[in-house]
């Protein structure tokens, strides 16, 4: 029968044979699968494996850093790019979501391009491509869906002459975890959240600013904190917190106050295809939206949205 222990080792075995001295590039997305891809594959050929983490300016806060840090003390060979300025500038004053996705694409494709034609003699490109993505049911990757959604129009692959190596590519979501446990993965990236490739972008209805991301990042710290804290985070499939195009009227002190909302989402979910939303208890919603509003200047209104999927998807973009 299938074990993770027997698995990494006939997939060390095997990527070694079929890799040998070649250098291999990939893309690290601070995800359970492109971080599994990556150690598995450092354990196969160690420095060789070349990773290149693309900071957006629009994962959550901190986590850059902190995501950063953990795949250095890893081991792994990774390079940090903060490519914030560029997805931010490109994105200003964009508002329809597909089009938002198009651009956050086709900058990370831009800025991993960059990184990996400075990589000497590189041949392979790594993917975390697990067996739903194979499948084509619903993928909840992050920026290793973009490269694969891009790789056949005239991408990195075909331009430098890459070949793909895709080690997951046989396993479910449950089996990706538990290798990467068996490798000793830390429970904190293991345990993840899913977290969409465009990242906060499409968290924020409407157009996007710096002082937006600001204001979505504390919110979602505060949220996702609280969840850990009150011991909801693992009951939980996906949270995050929405930014809404609407400002309403608060009251603080005797000043009226016109301000953000910002809408709380959490669902259970076994593929992300339909979602129920979490019936979180209300002492905690109580207690995490005044914290949200005591806290995070410019919101003065929380609300926590009961929709499930269908109808409504998960994100609200
Ligand atoms: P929806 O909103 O379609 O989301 O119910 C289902 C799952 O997919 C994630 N999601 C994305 N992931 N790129 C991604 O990599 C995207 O553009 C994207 N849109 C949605 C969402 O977070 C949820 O887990």
């Amino acid at each position: 029968s299938w074990t993770s222990e027997g698995f990494v080792e006939a997939t060390v075995r095997e990527l070694r044979e079929k890799l040998g001295d070649d250098k291999v590039v990939l893309a690290l997305s601070g995800g359970v699968d492109s971080s599994v891809a990556a150690v598995l594959l450092h354990k196969a050929i160690g420095k060789n494996l070349y990773c290149v983490f693309v900071d957006s300016g629009l994962l959550r806060k901190n986590e850059f850093g902190e995501v950063l840090e953990s795949y250095k003390h890893m081991g792994l060979n990774v390079k940090g790019v903060n490519a914030s300025a560029k997805f931010l500038g490109d994105l200003a004053g964009v508002t329809d979501p597909e089009r938002k996705r198009k651009i956050i694409g086709r900058d990370f494709v831009e800025v991993f391009n960059e990184e990996a034609i400075q990589i000497k003699d590189v041949k392979w490109l790594a993917q975390g491509t697990i067996y739903p993505d194979v499948i084509e049911s619903c993928s909840v990757n992050g920026p290793s869906a973009t490269i694969k959604s891009h790789h056949n129009v005239g991408g990195l692959p075909e331009k430098m002459n890459l070949k793909i190596v895709e080690p997951l590519r046989l396993l479910f979501k449950d089996e990706v975890r538990r290798v990467g446990r068996s490798m000793g993965i830390s429970e904190q990236l293991i345990g993840r959240h899913p977290f969409p490739g465009p990242g906060l972008a499409i968290r924020i209805l409407g157009d996007i600013t710096p002082e937006k991301v600001e204001i979505l990042q504390n919110v979602d710290k505060i949220y996702i904190d609280s969840l850990r804290a009150a011991g909801l985070y693992d009951q939980v499939w996906q949270a995050g917190a929405v930014l809404l195009p609407v400002k309403s009227v608060g009251v603080m002190g005797d000043e009226r106050t016109y301000e953000s909302c910002v809408a709380l989402r959490a669902v259970t979910s076994t593929d992300g295809m339909t979602a129920d939303w979490v019936h979180l208890p209300y002492e905690f919603l109580a207690n995490v939206s005044n914290d949200i509003i005591n806290k995070v200047k410019g919101v003065n209104r929380v609300v926590y949205d009961i929709s499930s999927k269908p109808p409504a998807t998960i994100e609200w973009e």
